[in-house]
C-alpha cells in the first residue's frame, strides 16, 4: 500500500491507496490484462497501450489506473473529463501531458465534439491550432491514453476502437470486500474485531468504496466513545445513525421497496413518488436491488419485491419499530 502523501502518518482512509498489483484485491481478469500490457511494453521498449476501463461508481477504476502508472514508473497525468468544456481546455490538457499516461477520468463527460478531436490528435499525435487563415501544427507528447468510464454508451464508437483494450470491473465477493476493509485497517494501523469485516461487507453493497465508507463511519463513532478497536457494536451504531439496513440499503433504497410492497410499479411512477429522475432511479437506486434479487422486473417493465425483498423489508421494519 502506498501513501498518498509522503510526509504525512496516514490517519484517513483516503491517505492510503493500493500501489501495486498485489494489493488490488479482485479483479483477476483486469489485473492479468494489465499486467501483460505492462510486461509486453518492457519486453519491447514500447509504451503501453491505450486502455479503457469501464465500471459501476467505486469498484476500483481509479485506484487500478493509478496501479498502473507505479508498475510502469511513467509520469501520471490526470485530468478529469468534465473539467474539459472547449477545445483550449482540451489542448491544454493534451499538451500539458507528459510522455507516460494521460489519464482521463469519467471520459464520456468530454463533450462528443472533444471525442472527435481527441480521436484526430491520438490518431496524428498532433494538435491543429487554427489562427486566421493558417493552421499551425504542435507535436504531442507520446503519452498513452488511458480511459476510466461509468458509461460507455456515452463515448463515440471510434474513440472507443483506438482503446487496445476495453477491461470490465467485476463487483466483488463478500469475502473480497472483507479482504479490502482489512488491508485498509492494517494500512492505517487501526484495530478492529475480526467479526466487522463481514458485517461491513455484508453492507457494503458488493462496492469498495461503500466498504470503505461504512469502515470509515463505524471509526467515527469508536473515536467518539474514546475506544481503539472498532467493533460490530460500533458498525450497527452508525448504520443505525445512516438509517442503513443489515443488507446495505440506503435511505432512498428502502423508501423504493417500500413502495412496492402493496403492488408491483413502472419505474416513471417510482421516480415521481420517491421524487427523482427515473435517471436516478435506474442508475444509482435500483442497480443493486434486482442484482441482489431484492427487487424484480418483468418483460413489461414492472417493477415487483421478490419473496426475499418482503422478507427484507419485515427485517427493516422490526429493527426501525
Ligand atoms: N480491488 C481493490 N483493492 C483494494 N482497494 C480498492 C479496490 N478497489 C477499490 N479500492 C479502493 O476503493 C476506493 C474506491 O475506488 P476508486 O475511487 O478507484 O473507484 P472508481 O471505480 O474510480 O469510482 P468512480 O467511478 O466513482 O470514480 C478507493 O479508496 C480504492 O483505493
Ligand atoms: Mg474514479
Amino acid at each position: 500500500m502506498d501513501f498518498d502523501d509522503q510526509e504525512k502518518t496516514p490517519t484517513e482512509l483516503r491517505d492510503v491507496r493500493p500501489s501495486s498489483f498485489s494489493h488490488v484485491i479482485g479483479q483477476d481478469h483486469v489485473k492479468q490484462a494489465l499486467q501483460i500490457a505492462v510486461d509486453a511494453g518492457f519486453q519491447e521498449g514500447k509504451r503501453l497501450d491505450e486502455v479503457l476501463l469501464c465500471g459501476p461508481p467505486g469498484l476500483g477504476k481509479t485506484a487500478l489506473v493509478q496501479v498502473l502508472a507505479d508498475e510502469c514508473c511513467v509520469p501520471f497525468t490526470e485530468v478529469l473529463a468534465q473539467s474539459i468544456t472547449n477545445a483550449a481546455e482540451l489542448n491544454s490538457a493534451l499538451l500539458s501531458s507528459s510522455e507516460g499516461i494521460l489519464f482521463l477520468d469519467e471520459i464520456h463527460l468530454l463533450h462528443p465534439t472533444q471525442q472527435h478531436a481527441l480521436l484526430i490528435v491520438l490518431d496524428k499525435r498532433r494538435i491543429f491550432l487554427s489562427g486566421g487563415k493558417s493552421v499551425q501544427s504542435i507535436p504531442v507528447a507520446p503519452f498513452t491514453l488511458i480511459g476510466a468510464t461509468t458509461d460507455p454508451d456515452g463515448l463515440i464508437s471510434p474513440l472507443v476502437d483506438r482503446f487496445k483494450m476495453v477491461l470490465h470491473l467485476d463487483y466483488y465477493s463478500h469475502d473480497e470486500l472483507g479482504k479490502i476493509v482489512q488491508q485498509r485497517c492494517l494500512a492505517l494501523h487501526w484495530e478492529y474485531e475480526p467479526e466487522l469485516l463481514a458485517e461491513i461487507a455484508q453492507r457494503g453493497r458488493q462496492t469498495p468504496r461503500i466498504a470503505l465508507r461504512l469502515l470509515g463511519a463505524a471509526r467515527r463513532v469508536a473515536v467518539a466513545a474514546g475506544e481503539n478497536r472498532i467493533e460490530v457494536r460500533h458498525l450497527l451504531h452508525a448504520c443505525q445513525i445512516e438509517r442503513i439496513s443489515s443488507r446495505g440499503l440506503d435511505n432512498f433504497q428502502q423508501k423504493y421497496i417500500r413502495l412496492l410492497r402493496p403492488a408491483s410499479q413502472r419505474l416513471n411512477v417510482l421516480a415521481s413518488m420517491i421524487g427523482v429522475s427515473t435517471k436516478v432511479v435506474t442508475a444509482t437506486i435500483e442497480p443493486f436491488l434486482l442484482r441482489s434479487g431484492l427487487v424484480v422486473k418483468s418483460d413489461n417493465g414492472l417493477r415487483q419485491l421478490s419473496q426475499s425483498g418482503r422478507e427484507h423489508l419485515s427485517e427493516i421494519e422490526s429493527e426501525t419499530a
